[in-house]
């Protein structure tokens, strides 16, 4: 059997997944076709080469897949029967490298979730099966995606090139402090877009940042939170609790004119629901004339062809960096408590 890679997604974004794939694929120079139905929360890239998605699995950087929430190299599709379904599993596992443990995903849409009770019951009776075949050691998760209760696709995802969480899905709590529920797309791209060690390096108490677009403020909370100091621009009103931690200094401005008296701002953030090629080029601004050293920003996406436009940004954004001469990196991630957004996190390194 050829392989073919699984790739879920935000339901009602298959087709942006899906084109990023396709891309991406051409770009290494794999042939293959993505199949994919609206609302179904997934994606399947079914290469024509008999090693192609393992390799694409392997090559391509599982942070620069803006759509693709988790993915896995799909190595057989099973029906199985609700009285057994251990054994055609168990059968099934020959074609899989050695796994060092197992995961159970499914679809994030209505119908999935209710997958969501069963596997937890059924994860003790398969590991006990799976036994030995589950090696320490070993640098793969053992990942299976269920449809439904007799439908599913195995296979395997590599750990270091995947997401650590559940269906890439980081689910965080709604601090009762923040003024705004947008709060969480901030946290969140704290968590998935930086890596631990980065976290720890550019994310540093005492540190300016400014918060473009910032009322009522649910992202400048988590910037206060974190012991910054935020210049918060928004001709809104920003919440009171927050001005009250003496952190915040709120400009009535426009955040497309706004410039920093000192440029010695860490954090930009932007939140400004505004053309995302305008708000690309305004960070742009920001980072090459080196006002500030990281930024993480959202860009509004188009009704269609989102994954185009998105493209189009994020290279204007890589040129504009690019041309300074100066290491740079640039991530973005549709993420869990985005919509009709994506977050990206841009810096240059001196
Ligand atoms: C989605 S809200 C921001 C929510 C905020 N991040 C939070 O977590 O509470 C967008 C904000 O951008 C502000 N905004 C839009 N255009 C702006 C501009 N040109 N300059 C400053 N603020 C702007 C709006 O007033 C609005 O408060």
């Amino acid at each position: 059997m050829n392989h073919s890679l699984l790739l879920s997604c935000r339901s009602g974004f298959e087709s942006d997944c899906a084109a990023e794939i396709q891309q991406r694929a051409s770009q290494l120079q794999v042939a293959g076709f993505a199949r994919t139905k609206p609302e179904q929360g997934y994606v399947l890239f079914e290469c024509f080469g008999a090693d192609d998605a393992a390799r694409l699995h392997r090559e391509l950087d599982f942070r620069q897949l803006v759509f693709t929430r988790q993915w896995q190299v799909v190595t057989a599709q099973l029906d199985v029967d609700q009285g057994d379904r251990i054994t055609p599993i168990i059968q099934a596992l020959t074609e899989l490298p050695p796994c060092a443990r197992l995961a159970q995903d499914w679809p994030d849409t209505n119908e999935g979730k209710q997958m969501s009770g069963f596997c937890k019951k059924f994860s003790r009776p398969l590991e006990n099966a799976l036994g030995e075949k589950l090696l320490a050691k070993s640098d793969c998760v053992l990942q299976l995606f269920w449809l439904n209760g007799t439908t599913l696709y195995i296979g395997y995802r590599l750990i270091a090139n995947s997401s650590p969480y559940s269906m890439g899905i980081l689910r965080l709590r709604q601090p009762s402090e923040a003024p705004s529920r947008s709060t969480l797309k901030l946290d969140e791209a704290f968590s998935i877009l930086l890596n631990e060690q980065e976290r720890e390096l550019y994310v540093q108490s005492g540190q300016q940042a400014v918060d473009l677009g910032a009322c009522p403020g649910g992202w400048t909370y988590q910037l206060v939170r974190r012991s910054m100091y935020v210049a918060a621009v928004d001709n809104g009103l920003m919440a009171e609790n927050l001005m009250a931690s003496g952190q915040v200094r709120h400009y009535r401005e426009d955040g497309f004119k706004f410039e920093p008296i000192k440029h010695n701002i860490s954090w930009l953030v932007c939140d400004m629901v505004e053309k995302p090629s305008r708000v690309t080029q305004l960070m742009l601004k920001w980072l090459t004339q080196r006002w500030c050293r990281y930024a993480i920003f959202n860009l509004k996406l188009p009704m269609k062809k989102r994954f185009a436009e998105v493209e189009q940004d994020l290279q204007q954004l890589k040129k504009g960096l690019a041309q300074t001469g100066l290491h740079f990196e640039v991530r973005a991630k549709h993420l869990y408590h985005d919509r009709e957004e994506i977050t990206v996190f841009a810096c240059i390194h001196s």
